[in-house]
C-alpha cells in the first residue's frame, strides 16, 4: 500500500494545508509506504520569480517537517529531482481528451481569479496524474478541492490500460477527510492562499493574533445568541480545541451573552496552544538547513528509482522501448 501526496510550495502553509492536507500525510506515514514531495513543477503556474520559487521550497520543506513528517518514515522530495515524470505526462496526454481538461474547474477558476492561461495551468491536472501514477500510489489524501483531480488521474489510468494493457498502471484513490474536507478562512470561503484569507500555521505572535482577531462575523448584539450554523470561529475552533472547551462554545453561542471578541480571544488560545510543539520543531530545524537538503536528497534518490522502474514499464506497454 503506498500513499502519496504532493504539496504546492506557494506561500505560507496555513491551518486549511494543516488539517486537510498535512495531518493526514502525517498520520498516514504510519502506515505503508508514504511518498510525499513539494510541487514545485506545478507552482511554476503560478510562481514566476525564480527567487521567490526557491524560497517557497525551501520554506514549504521546513513547515512539512515542523508539522511531523517523518523522513524515517517517509519519502520527503522535490518534484523536479525526478524529472521522469515530464515524461509521464506526456504519455498520459496522448491518451487525455481535451474534453477531460475542458471540464476542470480548478483552470477556470485560477484563470478568473487572475493566473495567466498557460498551457501549463490547463494542463496541470495531467501532470498532476502523472505525479501519482509514476509512483504505483494506491492512496492520495488531499483536500475536497482536487477531487476532480484525482478523478481525472483515474480516467487516465483506464484510457492507458485500454490502449497499452491492463496493468500498465495502477488505479489510485482519494481520500478525502470527512470534517476538515474544507477548512474555511477568514472570510468564509475556503481557507486559501488565493483568496488571501488564510490564518498561517507559522509566524510572530502580534500579526497572527491581528489575523484572528480579523475573522468576519455578523453584527449580532452581544446579550443575544449566536448562530452555530457556518461560524468560521467554530469551525476553527473544533480543529483545534478539545472536546469540552468546543462544546462549551458552541453552548455559549446558543446561550448569548458572550461577545464574538471572547470566542475569537478562545480561538487565539487554543490555535497558539495547538501549534506551540510545532513551532519549537522548526526552529530547530532552521537553525539546521542542511538536514532539510539531505533529507530532500536522500527522498529523490529513492523515489527516483520507484519512478525509473514504473516508466521502463510504461515505455515497453507504449510501444517506446
Ligand atoms: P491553497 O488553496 O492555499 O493554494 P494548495 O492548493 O497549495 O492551497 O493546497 C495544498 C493542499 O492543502 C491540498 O491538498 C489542498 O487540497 C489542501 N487544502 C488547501 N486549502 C484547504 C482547505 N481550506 N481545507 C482543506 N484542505 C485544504
Ligand atoms: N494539485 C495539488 C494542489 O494544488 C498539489 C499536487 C500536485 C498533488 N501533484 C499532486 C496532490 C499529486 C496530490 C497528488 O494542492
Amino acid at each position: 500500500m503506498r500513499t502519496l501526496t504532493g504539496l504546492q510550495p506557494s506561500g505560507k502553509a496555513h491551518v486549511g494545508n494543516y488539517f486537510g492536507a498535512m495531518q493526514p500525510a502525517v498520520q498516514l506515514q504510519e502506515e505503508g509506504d508514504a511518498y510525499y514531495f513539494i510541487a514545485d513543477y506545478h507552482a511554476m503556474t503560478s510562481t514566476h520569480d525564480p527567487a521567490e520559487l526557491k524560497a517557497n521550497v525551501r520554506e514549504m520543506a521546513i513547515d512539512f517537517l515542523a508539522c511531523g513528517l517523518n523522513p524515517e518514515k517517509a519519502l520527503f522530495f522535490r518534484q523536479s529531482d525526478v524529472p521522469e515524470v515530464n515524461e509521464l505526462a506526456w504519455i498520459l496526454s496522448t491518451v487525455c481528451p481535451m474534453g477531460l481538461l475542458e471540464r476542470c474547474h480548478s483552470y477556470k477558476d485560477k484563470v478568473a481569479k487572475g493566473i495567466s492561461a498557460s498551457h501549463a495551468l490547463f494542463a496541470y491536472p495531467v501532470l498532476m496524474a502523472a505525479d501519482i501514477l509514476l509512483y504505483d500510489s494506491n492512496k492520495v489524501p488531499v483536500g475536497d478541492d482536487q477531487k476532480q483531480h484525482l478523478e481525472v488521474t483515474r480516467d487516465l489510468v483506464g484510457k492507458v490500460n485500454e490502449r497499452f494493457g491492463e496493468g500498465t498502471l495502477v488505479l489510485p484513490e482519494a481520500i478525502i477527510r470527512e470534517g476538515v474536507a474544507k477548512v474555511p478562512g477568514l472570510d468564509g470561503q475556503k481557507m486559501s492562499k488565493s483568496y488571501n484569507n488564510t490564518l498561517p500555521i507559522f509566524g510572530s505572535e502580534k500579526p497572527l493574533r491581528k489575523t484572528v482577531m480579523k475573522i468576519l462575523t455578523d453584527s449580532t448584539p452581544v446579550e443575544e445568541p449566536k448562530s452555530t450554523e457556518g461560524s468560521v470561529i467554530l469551525d476553527l475552533y473544533k480543529l483545534m480545541a478539545s472536546e469540552g472547551d468546543y462544546a462549551a462554545m458552541v453552548a455559549d453561542h446558543q446561550a448569548g451573552g458572550f461577545g464574538y471578541g471572547d470566542f475569537k480571544k478562545r480561538l487565539w488560545e487554543a490555535y497558539w496552544e495547538y501549534f506551540a510543539p510545532f513551532r519549537e520543531k522548526r526552529e530547530a530545524i532552521e537553525g539546521d538547513l542542511g538536514y532539510v537538503d539531505r533529507v530532500l536528497a536522500a527522498g529523490a534518490e529513492k523515489a527516483r528509482e520507484t519512478a525509473q522502474g514504473v516508466l521502463e514499464r510504461v515505455r515497453k506497454a507504449a510501444g517506446l522501448r
